[in-house]
């Protein structure tokens, strides 16, 4: 018997359908509520509102759980490649080896960007943040890929993906090689997704670059925790640019203007900016602890609270761990990672944050590891970018197979009544 939810308006009952999801949340399905009653909801930041059904991932943020595909993703994190999680995300089972080396083959065929590209990049100012860079370098490859934008066949898509997928690191890298006045770095394809990456960020000129185990099993893991997380302001965003049939590139550049927000991925790179203040202004944490609970002062404790995890994001728990065992590996002392567990470990005690659920995220941790890798601090959300790829091109993809409609909102209008010059 389908249940139902019933409203009480202006002498009318109205029942609305209850949809249930395979992991037992429900919503009311209020496609009918306008036909039915005239009225809208308003819902400013869509704290209560669904925008899709999605099979891609669940994340319960009582519970501080994250699947993939129903995969947890400390045991991704742990045991597969993230060209594996992409692969799984994308088309929803993990690949079989053939399946994989057929996606390598195609990437590695396409790993090479327009050297046009690079007049473009030259044209940029070294002071430029890499997000830009990004953004707009990701939404020329449409120009120098116009088979890219009409993707009405399988075949398109899939060709529009292996496109991105292979083109996507390569921007990336030269973001970081162009504020760095660097040469840039061609792809190696003999190497695997992220140590192909690692080699155009990392490789000089004059000498061999062979990336260090530790910083590659850190930077695949780190990749994996990005990846996908379900209707965040980014994800969203290439879902309704994409709903107007904007081509796949155009959508996700979108997605990167999105993500370089400091609410969201900007984040990682305001955690260290805020570490750093902390540590020049002689570390005193309760101080700044001060700062983030006085509605008085704008500082945010940057890292911490979350639209959804009312408990401990499980991303920040890997990612924590793993700043440990990076610096520990790699043998570095970082004292903004002292600051940052101190932090932690007051806001963990102090009511203000108990009482409004902030926890760590995924941001808290994870540019102390880009910093023992040798990343500078503004192309941590370009690291943001690249992992998150493959969870933006899934949900543009399944937004696209879906067939639903243009994302057009409504609002309630708060201005002048009619009136005339
Ligand atoms: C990401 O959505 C996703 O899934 C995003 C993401 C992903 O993988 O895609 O997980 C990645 O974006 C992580 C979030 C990174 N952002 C930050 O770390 C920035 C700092 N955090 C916040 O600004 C905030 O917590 C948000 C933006 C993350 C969430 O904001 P909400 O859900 O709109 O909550 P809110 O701003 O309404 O805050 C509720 C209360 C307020 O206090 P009261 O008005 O109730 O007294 O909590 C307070 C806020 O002032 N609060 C904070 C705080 N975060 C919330 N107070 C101090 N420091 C903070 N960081």
């Amino acid at each position: 018997m389908e249940e139902k939810v019933q409203l009480s308006y202006n002498g009318q009952h109205i029942e609305f359908p209850l949809v249930e999801g395979s992991q037992g949340e429900k919503a009311i399905d209020i496609q009918s509520l306008r036909a039915q009653t005239g009225l809208i909801t308003l819902d400013p930041g869509y704290k209560n509102t669904g925008s899709c059904s999605s099979a891609i991932t669940f994340l319960d943020g009582e519970k501080g759980i994250l699947r993939y595909r129903g995969y947890d993703i400390a045991a991704l994190a742990e045991k597969v490649s993230f060209l594996e999680v992409a692969f799984l995300l994308i088309f929803g089972e993990l690949p079989t080896e053939e399946q994989l080396t057929k996606l390598q083959d195609d990437i590695h065929h396409e790993s090479l960007v327009d050297e046009d590209i690079k007049t473009i990049l030259k044209s940029f100012p070294k002071s430029a943040h890499p997000m830009g860079v990004l953004s707009s370098l990701t939404s020329a490859l449409i120009s120098f890929n116009p088979s890219s934008v009409d993707v009405d066949s399988d075949e398109d898509m899939y060709k529009a993906i292996v496109l991105l997928m292979a083109k996507f690191p390569i921007l990336c890298s030269w973001a970081q090689r162009k504020i760095k006045g660097l040469p840039l770095n061609y792809a190696d394809t003999s190497l695997s997704y992220t140590e192909n990456f690692a080699k155009m960020m990392f490789r000089m000129p004059q000498q061999e670059y062979t990336a260090k185990p530790e910083i590659i099993r850190a930077l695949n893991k780190l990749l994996i925790l990005h990846a996908d997380h379900e209707q965040n302001c980014s994800t969203s965003t290439v879902r309704i640019v994409g709903s107007s049939h904007a081509g796949l590139f155009a959508s996700i550049s979108a997605g990167i203007s999105a993500l370089w927000g400091p609410l969201h991925g900007g984040a990682n790179q305001a955690v260290i900016e805020m570490l750093e203040a902390i540590k020049e202004d002689g570390g005193d944490t309760e101080k700044f602890m001060a700062k983030a609970k006085d509605k008085n002062d704008p500082f945010r404790l940057m890292g911490f609270g979350h639209r959804v995890y009312k408990n401990f994001d499980p991303r920040a728990k890997i990612i924590k761990q793993t700043a440990d065992e990076v610096l520990g590996q790699l043998g570095i002392e970082d004292p903004i990672l002292d600051i940052a567990k101190k932090l932690e470990k007051q806001a963990l005690n102090d009511p203000y944050f108990v009482d409004r659920k902030l926890y760590p995220n995924v941001d808290f941790y994870s540019g102390i590891i880009y910093r023992a890798m040798g990343i500078p601090t503004e192309m941590f959300t370009v690291m943001f970018a690249l992992g998150r790829l493959p969870g933006w091109i899934a949900q543009w993809r399944e937004m696209r197979l879906g067939k639903e409609p243009i994302g057009r909102p409504r609002q309630i209008y708060t201005g002048h009544t009619e009136r005339f010059i």
